[in-house]
């Protein structure tokens, strides 16, 4: 079979994993998909600046639109980050241009998921984004293609690495909120702006694309009640434990008979529950459905690899797949109800 040809926008962390482990596993990936992956084309904003990477042959593109409008890809893999701008019109131009998408954009899904995803069923590409929640965790996979049939009464869970390290850190050897935040950018765990991780806003947009797909309605961030972790404190942390319980930031989203309820908020838990076990950027995401019954899945959820292993195995998915192909809804469709939620004013 002919290689399937890759072009990557933004080399940041998880652009630098993604490149870095196409070529370190080439062989692997050629033998599971029954074809080559080929990196022919990526867009970054510094041409000059040394990544550690082995770009061979690839074309350099310095506008990411031009490279998603390209006609030497097949797939074009958005990793620039951002609701708008850059990463929105490159996506919106590949999908349009009839390339298959591939993105680890979760705020940028929980804005434009629906329109997006109605230009990629129409023109029958694939709109992949397993990356965009809870990092390497399977999640999206799991929902859309193993869940069938399943209905789904909750969903929740630790959907933002950097805000569990923090608080993991904090309890487990009494370093201040500051110290904690500043060592996960470090690791290449937070986002562009760390506030998104500390103030809820990350995890917001990662379980409107869960809630969207659960329970078959819109995405909505905007309907979520939300609030972060940046009050908590030693104290706060010391007072929760001698009650037995450890502080997580939770994201949440349940039926209920006025519509489905979303929220994010710093949760107390039993220390003894599992959630309350999930340490350091590592997420977990609890699954309630009719006939599964309580699924938890739990793995790493933020840096460079185990952002790429997710962004990979999309990439692979569109390998294997035949023309025309789709998961069924890339998103659900507005059937549920949401329940607005009312901010204060
Ligand atoms: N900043 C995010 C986190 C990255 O800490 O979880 C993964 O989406």
């Amino acid at each position: 079979a002919e290689a399937l040809r890759i072009g990557i926008a933004g080399l940041g962390t998880v652009g630098a994993s993604v490149v870095g482990c196409m070529t370190d596993k080439e062989a692997e990936l050629t033998r599971q998909c029954g074809r080559t992956m080929a990196l022919t084309a990526v867009s970054a904003r510094d041409r000059t600046r040394d990544r550690g990477i082995e770009l061979g042959n690839a074309q350099w593109f310095d506008d990411p639109v031009e490279l998603a409008r390209s006609a030497e890809i097949d797939v074009f893999v958005e990793l620039i980050g951002g609701d708008s701008g850059a990463a929105y019109d490159a996506v919106k131009a590949a999908l349009e241009a009839g390339r298959h998408v591939v993105t680890a954009n979760k705020a940028l899904l929980s804005k434009h998921g629906v329109a997006l995803a109605a230009i990629a069923e129409e023109k029958g590409v694939l709109l992949n984004y397993e990356a965009a929640v809870a990092g390497g965790i399977p999640v999206i996979k799991t929902m859309r293609e193993a869940l069938a049939g399943n209905e789904v009464s909750r969903v929740f869970g630790i959907m933002n690495g950097t805000a569990n390290y923090i608080l993991t850190r904090m309890e487990e050897e009494g370093l201040s909120f500051e110290d904690c935040l500043a060592e996960a950018q470090r690791l290449g765990y937070a986002e562009a702006d760390p506030t998104f991780d500390i103030e809820g806003h990350d995890t917001a947009h990662k379980l409107s694309i869960l809630t969207s797909l659960a329970f078959g309605c819109k995405i909505s961030a905007d309907d979520i009640y939300m609030e972060g972790i940046s009050n908590i404190s030693q104290a706060d942390i010391r007072a929760a434990s001698e009650l037995g319980y450890r502080i997580k930031l939770l994201g949440v989203a349940v039926k209920t008979d006025s519509g489905i309820e979303q929220r994010v908020h710093p949760t107390m838990v039993p220390t003894h529950s599992v959630i309350a076990q999930v340490h350091g950027v590592t997420n977990a995401v609890a699954i309630e459905t009719d006939v599964l019954g309580e699924l938890l899945l739990s793995g790493p959820g933020a840096g460079g690899n185990a952002t790429a292993s997710a962004v990979i195995g999309d990439m692979a998915d569109i390998a294997k797949s035949r023309p025309g192909f789709q998961h069924g809804p890339v998103f659900g469709r507005p059937a549920a109800k949401l329940k607005p939620y009312k901010r204060a004013r």
